[in-house]
């Protein structure tokens, strides 16, 4: 950690200072959100105005999207998993049945897809599904290969005007996330410097499991494989509870990409929600040794995203699986906070996680005269319920969501880059209008991952 810069800013011109608060003179700072006046769309959500919905992915984290589905027709369920397949549609008497979500994507009534599938899956059936015209809710992360993120940004992007999208980092709708997007644009810490975020998750796992055996006859195990380079059958890939069984298969390589996918799209959103970042120009990745079938349990990356219209150029760090920023402060043991943040300004720093933050004003201002709190009636609206926030969108409510693809494809890219420095080795210079590294055009290729034969994005 470098030492906190404490050339006073407040009450002074610091230019970053004049861009921020030309930026709330000039632009909505909505949490990613433009801010329109009500009724600018039409009143979504009438009773008769429900949507056609597949479910795909229908068992474990679906079970979380139940409660708002029933409220709209699922007329489609897609597992692999054909005891799952039952559970679900005791739920939703009146859907088709799949095993195949290509399949599934043919039905001809579908307006809508959730999709809460595997991660090795996600942007092949969130770019289908946009391809259909449909809206998607995707579970999190969007992708795990940059190739995979930019295709369905691209896509997202040529659709965007009619179709909703989000993408499942429903912690997003906590009012903590939009507190700290306040503080942080109105100089509570000063001109931001810094942001370093951590989880500290740990699932050690010595490489693929090893055969064992036959699949049950109700597993589709070559679909669950999907995309992904065959690996046998072990029991081992199905073993947690309900809503849990992530934790079973997203460290390995083709399955997934571990904490960087999984807390990690959830707490980088607290960071990225209140920074505005593109997509960095230079990374660099350090960790554990590099295992070719698991992604690192430890791991620093180090990202540069540019400067924006309310802020300099500022440096995004990533920690995990007991990597840590320095605390400020001996205190303030940042050990106690297992996933969380801390932003670094000119002024002081600002520490928090989900739902808490603490301000530790640092350096020659500290007498804090320089931040006024908003006025409740400035404060940023609240997102409300995530999942009935898409639902509203798909029917003609606002389409520009919390965590729609353009917001989220941005985040899991920067996130999936730093795994691509952790494994070059070194420092990589990406140009994220084409998406190359500039600096060692080897590295590219790690930028995409291996399909199995018959597989493609673009169905
Ligand atoms: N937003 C959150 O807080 C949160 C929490 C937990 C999990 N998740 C995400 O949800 C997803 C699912 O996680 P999980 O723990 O439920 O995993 P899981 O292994 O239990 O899989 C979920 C369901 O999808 C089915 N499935 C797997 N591959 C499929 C395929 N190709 N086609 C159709 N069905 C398929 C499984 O049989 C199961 O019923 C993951 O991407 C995970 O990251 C998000």
């Amino acid at each position: 950690m470098k030492t906190p810069d404490t050339r006073p800013s407040s009450g002074t011109t610091s230019p970053a200072k004049t861009k921020r608060r030309d930026f709330m003179k000039s632009a909505a700072v909505g949490a990613g959100l433009l801010i329109l006046p009500s009724g600018t769309f039409a009143a979504p959500n009438a009773p008769s105005n429900k949507l056609n919905i597949a479910l795909i992915g229908a068992d474990g984290r679906a079970r979380a999207h139940y409660d708002a589905l029933k409220s709209e027709n699922v007329v489609a369920l897609c597992d692999v998993d054909e005891e799952h397949l039952a559970f679900a549609g005791n739920v939703f008497p009146d859907a088709k049945h799949y095993v195949d979500w290509r399949e599934c994507l043919q039905q001809k009534d579908l307006d809508a897809i959730v999709c809460c599938t595997t991660d090795q899956t996600h942007a092949f059936v969130a770019n289908w599904a946009l391809n259909r015209d449909l809206h998607v809710y995707c579970e999190k992360p969007l992708a795990i290969s940059v190739e995979e993120a930019r295709l369905v940004r691209d896509t997202y992007r040529k659709k965007k005007d009619k179709l909703a999208t989000q993408v499942g980092m429903q912690r997003h709708a906590k009012e903590n996330f939009n507190r700290i997007r306040e503080m942080i644009i109105d100089g509570a810490i000063g001109d931001l410097q810094e942001v370093s975020v951590w989880g500290n998750r740990q699932l050690p796992r010595p490489g693929y499991l090893p055969a064992a055996g036959a699949p049950p006859k109700n597993l589709h195990y070559d679909l669950w494989l999907g995309p992904a380079p065959f690996h046998p059958y072990n029991p081992g890939y199905f073993e947690r509870p309900a809503g849990m069984n992530c934790l079973s298969w997203n460290m390995y390589w083709d399955f997934g990409v571990g904490q960087v996918g999984d807390m990690g799209s959830h707490t980088m959103d607290i960071a990225w929600n209140a920074i505005d970042a593109g997509i960095p120009t230079s990374i660099t990745g350090v960790g554990e040794e590099y295992n070719p079938d698991v992604t690192p349990v430890r791991m620093t990356s180090t990202f540069e995203p540019p400067a924006n219209a309310w802020r300099d150029a500022i440096t995004v760090k990533w920690f995990q699986g007991g990597d840590m920023p320095k605390s400020p402060v001996k205190y303030v043991d940042l050990n106690q906070i297992g996933h969380g943040v801390m932003f670094r300004g000119t002024n002081g720093y600002l520490i928090g996680d989900f739902d808490t933050r603490m301000l530790y004003p640092h350096g020659t201002k500290t007498d804090m005269i320089y931040y006024k709190p908003r006025a409740e009636k400035d404060l940023l609206p609240p997102v409300g319920h995530f999942q009935k926030q898409w639902l509203d969108a798909c029917k003609g409510g606002d389409l520009n969501t919390a965590c729609n693809f353009e917001y989220s494809a941005n985040m899991i890219e920067q996130m999936i880059l730093g795994l691509v420095a952790y494994r070059h080795g070194g420092k990589i210079e990406y140009d994220g209008k084409t998406g190359r590294i500039t600096n060692n055009e080897a590295a590219n290729k790690l930028l995409s991952r291996p399909y199995r034969d018959g597989w493609t994005l673009e169905g």
